[in-house]
């Protein structure tokens, strides 16, 4: 009965990874999904995280039960603070509905799914370019997918007046994507005063901000700074939703923990809406799993291994940096054409280098070197053993 089924296409971030690991070459690099490896290229558990699983397995008490369709309660509330900040008003007053998810494409989806059966506005908004799970996401859940305008191939950096326009010429009451730092796959962030006229411009619009979250931590190594531009939407008393993720921050790839959060009017609604995001979630997966997110509340809630973990978190972003400049260093000396400043301005997991599909796949073919066929790589996948193989592979690819 399935025989007349046509073969489905890879995903086109996911895809690159069945690639890579197809080729035997031994100089191979992967700089496609974007998940971070160490100088030696090896994948990363943070130290804290071995902790509290120790912890969790040596602790006879703890059993296996289901979890509330919400998720870890402890969870939540840990991580609303996490990402509103300890002293944030909405959650003081109790305006905060929080649910673990599945990791950050989870939380979009419950997200997405709620919004489609309740908001008035079924029209969402999302940057070009963006993460390209994003369309599908929405889409699937039951959303209109339109793009507003965020970056200027041009300069490598943000079209601001693009971004302004479009977001002036949406039906009011539209939902708008934003992410919260380290925007995926450009590296290209608003300013602080950029982000001030983003606010003023959506809420004087009544446009509904969805927040993803993925990099927490990631962009600048601190936790406070890359929350910055959600917390000034918080402040200001309105509406919002936040999908939030630990894969990057705490390496918990493959455990899937994330939150949504909605943030509301007043307590009553935040009870309100949780009950609605419940009946999103028990007919999709039921609950969310135990594990991943008991590592993160026992890590968010002793202060000793958060600071632990911050130390990690911060050693992970400066190893991405340090690649950013080596990359930069490296393309410098070779004199390769062009300008490439960018790779050091831009920040968080990835850098837009700005090469097309065609030199991509040049680079795949003749140095066996992976990424995406938009030119995203991912920073953290880089080494300084790699660095001169990549700088040689875009010298070639810019120079054929
Ligand atoms: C990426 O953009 O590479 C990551 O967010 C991983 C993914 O799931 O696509």
């Amino acid at each position: 009965v399935f025989a007349g089924i046509a073969q489905g296409p890879e995903d086109p971030i996911l895809g690159v990874t069945v690639a890579f690991n197809k080729d035997s070459s031994p100089v191979k690099v992967n700089l496609g999904v974007g998940a971070y490896r160490t100088e030696e290229g090896k994948p990363l558990v943070l130290n804290v995280v071995r902790r509290a699983e120790a912890m969790l397995i040596n602790n006879e008490s703890r059993v296996k039960e289901y979890l509330p369709i919400t998720g870890l309660a402890e969870f939540n509330k840990l991580s609303a603070k996490l990402i509103f900040g300890a002293d944030s008003p909405a959650i003081q007053e109790n305006r905060v509905a929080t649910v673990q998810c599945l990791s950050g494409t989870g939380s979009l989806r419950v997200g997405g799914e709620f919004l489609a059966r309740h908001y008035h506005e079924r029209t969402i908004y999302i940057p070009n370019p963006t993460w390209g799970n994003h369309p599908k996401v929405f889409t699937l859940a039951g959303l209109t997918v339109r793009s507003y305008r965020y970056y200027d191939p041009a300069t490598r950096g943000l079209d601001f007046q693009g971004l302004l326009e479009d977001l002036s010429s949406a039906p009011s009451g539209a939902i708008v994507l934003l992410h919260a730092c380290a925007h995926n796959p450009t590296g290209v962030d608003p300013t602080v005063e950029q982000w001030e006229q983003i606010r003023q411009l959506m809420r004087s619009k009544a446009l509904l901000p969805f927040f993803d979250s993925a990099y927490q931590g990631f962009a600048s190594g601190s936790l406070d700074k890359d929350a910055q531009s959600v917390r000034m939407f918080v402040a200001d008393g309105g509406e919002l939703l936040m999908a939030q993720s630990y894969a990057k921050n705490m390496g918990l790839y493959g455990e899937r923990v994330g939150a949504l959060s909605i943030v509301c009017g007043s307590a009553d609604v935040a009870g309100k809406v949780e009950s609605q995001l419940k009946l999103v979630i028990r007919p999709m997966y039921s609950n969310p799993p135990l594990h991943g997110a008991s590592i993160v509340a026992t890590i968010l809630k002793d202060s000793g291994m958060f600071d632990e973990w911050t130390m990690e978190l911060k050693a992970m972003a400066d190893r991405i940096i340090s690649m950013r400049q080596q990359l930069f260093d490296a393309l410098t000396s070779r004199g390769t054409p062009g300008d490439w400043s960018h790779i050091i301005k831009q920040i968080g997991m990835f850098t837009f280098t700005g090469l097309n599909s065609d030199q991509v796949a040049f680079m795949r073919q003749e140095f066996h070197i992976y990424m995406t066929s938009d030119g995203r790589i991912s920073m953290a996948g880089l080494s300084s053993r790699t660095v001169p193989h990549l700088a040689d592979a875009i010298d070639a690819a810019v120079t054929k």
